[in-house]
């Protein structure tokens, strides 16, 4: 009985789902520069945030392509050089980068 009401009396633990950035790798995707753009991610490592290469996010010929997650947050056309803006400005500083969002899914940017 104890262990009931002490459970009932608990405030519920919040869910929260680790950031991971997935860079597109494929064939499209790699063809617009995908591997450097993986690569620019990696060197910039951010606690609690993972970065991966995937399969294909299905916007090809918009990429490199890049998911914030679980943000689900897209940018289209990622350019090595823009990664340490992503990386400052989204990963560490919450906030997404705006000139950079897919149009698709972010039509007001
Ligand atoms: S190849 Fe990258 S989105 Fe399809």
């Amino acid at each position: 009985m104890g262990s009931i009401s002490r459970l009932s009396n608990s405030s519920p633990t919040p869910l929260i789902f680790p950031k991971c950035v997935r860079v597109c790798q494929n064939r499209t995707c790699r063809k617009q520069g995908a591997a450097k753009v993986l690569t620019a991610f990696e060197a910039l490592p951010t606690p609690e945030v993972t970065v991966t290469g995937s399969s294909c996010l299905g916007q090809c010929g918009n990429g490199p392509m890049v998911l914030v997650l679980p943000d689900m947050v897209w940018y289209s056309r990622v350019l090595p050089t823009e990664v340490p803006l992503v990386v400052e400005q989204h990963l560490r500083g919450g906030q997404r980068v705006t000139k950079m969002l897919y149009y698709r899914f972010h039509p007001q940017g």
